[in-house]
């Protein structure tokens, strides 16, 4: 056990840091997802808070929004085989990391502290390594203090546009970005995090909102023609029934892997595709005549919420038979589904609240800096196999969930004890989901976030990459109090 007196004449920097498992030693030899041949692409990057109306133009602005370049709901492009090379600069007040969901980065570039690097303190800065090895529809976002960060805005979009893919002709491109805001009247932030919520099905924002307007978008595209809906939900804890009033609709990419074949929503079940954080779906709808619109829901909520509305205007398309659209397949490693070898994980609830600590009240400063440090939340309340990222002495970084073999693939049942949700995510992978013990039927399809519904078990499987991969909910109260782990790959 470091002694209090230690750590303040070391500073979090050595003192806390070098009594940690320097998990960043270890990691295996790593893995780079291009050749070294591929075209590199420098780019500078930056946290920072800023001023947005989000109430409405007339409304007071709120301050300290969080965003990258401080520019909100800003999208990124590239082309698929690019590298970046990210010059990331944190201007906030407090430590952060960049996690490039879903893309296959090189493990030292996955943005986890403390395990693939040290947090990013304010005034730091870090590089990336950021290959872009597959198409698709992706996001960053922080790994530290996510609740609170990504709570008051800090994510982007990333979108790798393939030349294969754009073979596959739409006649527009839209997106939906699902994310709420916790606000008091002023217009400014209340806690984004409540005991009650962490311990359930997450806290809710107070303001429901589509691209950061709580007026829900009316986009004109052309009458007759196929629209590309990008949707994901950038929101903290809500999960969405995204579907459509309209029959000419078909997902045709989840979480930026085609899906094939493309599968017409109102032939899902209940006609709905249910996200939970962090997962993004692509559809196609087809318009109907000059104007007539389609509107886009999410069913879940207790009347449906209108997320967008798409206003047929006529470009002089001519109407054609509904066909849905199949993307390119997915380039990303695919499982050996018949060798793989099984893993099985409990989602549960932990054995009750524990501070990260024992010997410091949370709020004390030094607890403070100690969970900052660890990008953990300071209490417990969920467990995967028994296990919570934050659980017992104050200073660990949990074992890992299992130590796999890099090149093997791993078939996990992932089973929810639990009375709530859970969108798990593995970084560095895209997985198969291969089965649900309660949705009979489900297509198969890739992914990088699969929701485990409550008593239910899902199974997916992946090729094991080198590197240490964190597991984790999407929601991000439930990853900061315990439901977070880690495998490592060699
Ligand atoms: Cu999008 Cu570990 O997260
Ligand atoms: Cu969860």
């Amino acid at each position: 056990m470091i002694s209090r007196r230690g750590l303040m004449l070391g500073g979090i920097g050595t003192g806390l840091l070098s009594a940690l498992p320097t998990a960043i030693g270890q990691v295996p030899a790593s893995f780079d997802t291009l050749p070294p041949t591929a075209p590199m692409k420098r780019i500078s990057l930056s946290a920072r808070e800023t001023d947005v109306h989000l109430l409405g133009p007339d409304k007071p602005a709120t301050r300290r929004f969080c965003a990258y370049d401080g520019a909100p709901f800003k999208i990124f492009r590239f082309e698929r085989g690019t590298r970046l090379a990210v010059d990331f600069r944190n201007e906030l007040p407090h430590p952060t990391t960049v996690h490039w969901h879903g893309i296959r980065v090189p493990n030292l570039s996955d943005g986890v502290a403390p395990l693939t690097q040290e947090v990013i303190r304010p005034g730091g800065s870090f590089s990336y390594n950021v290959p872009l090895p597959d198409g698709g529809f992706y996001f960053f976002h922080p790994h530290c203090d996510e609740t609170g960060q990504v709570g008051r805005g800090l994510f982007a979009l990333l979108v790798v546009d393939d030349a294969e893919e754009r073979k596959v002709r739409f006649d527009a491109e839209c997106f939906i970005v699902v994310k709420d805001w916790r606000l008091g009247p002023d217009g400014q932030w209340i806690d984004m995090s409540t005991d009650e919520g962490a311990a359930t099905a997450g806290t809710f924002g107070n303001v429901r909102a589509t691209n950061g307007s709580i007026i829900p978008p009316r986009v004109e595209v052309p009458a007759f023609g196929d629209v590309r809906v990008r949707t994901i939900v950038a929101d903290a804890t809500r999960v969405i029934d995204l579907g459509t009033d309209h029959e000419e609709a078909a997902l045709i990419a989840i979480d930026g892997q085609a899906m094939l074949p493309p599968a017409v929503i109102d032939h899902l079940p209940d006609g709905i595709w249910r996200m939970g954080p962090a997962m993004r779906a692509d559809m196609q709808v087809r318009m109907p005549g000059p104007g007539q619109e389609v509107k886009v829901f999410d069913y879940r909520s207790g009347e449906p919420y209108l997320l967008t509305t798409l206003v047929a205007v006529d470009k002089g398309l001519k109407k054609t038979p509904f066909k849905p659209k199949a993307l390119p397949a997915s380039t990303a490693p695919q499982p050996d589904v018949a060798r793989a070898k099984p893993l099985n994980f409990l989602l549960q609830v932990s054995a009750g609240p524990t501070i990260v600590s024992p010997e410091l009240p949370p709020d004390d400063p030094l607890a403070k800096a100690l969970t900052d440090s660890l990008c953990v939340g300071a209490k417990t309340h969920w467990a995967i196999s028994r296990d919570s990222w934050s659980t017992g002495e104050a200073l660990r970084l949990p074992p890992p969930l299992a130590r796999l073999d890099a090149g093997t693939t791993y078939r996990i049942s992932c089973t929810n004890v639990t009375k709530h949700v859970h969108p798990m995510h593995l970084h560095g992978h895209v997985f198969r989901v291969l089965s649900s013990s309660k949705k009979k039927g489900m297509p198969q399809y890739l992914a990088d976030t699969v929701i485990v519904e409550p008593n239910e078990t899902v199974d997916f499987a992946f090729k094991a990459t080198s590197g240490n991969w964190v597991f984790h909910c999407h929601i991000l109260e439930h990853m900061d109090t315990g439901l977070m782990g880690w495998f490592r790959v060699a």
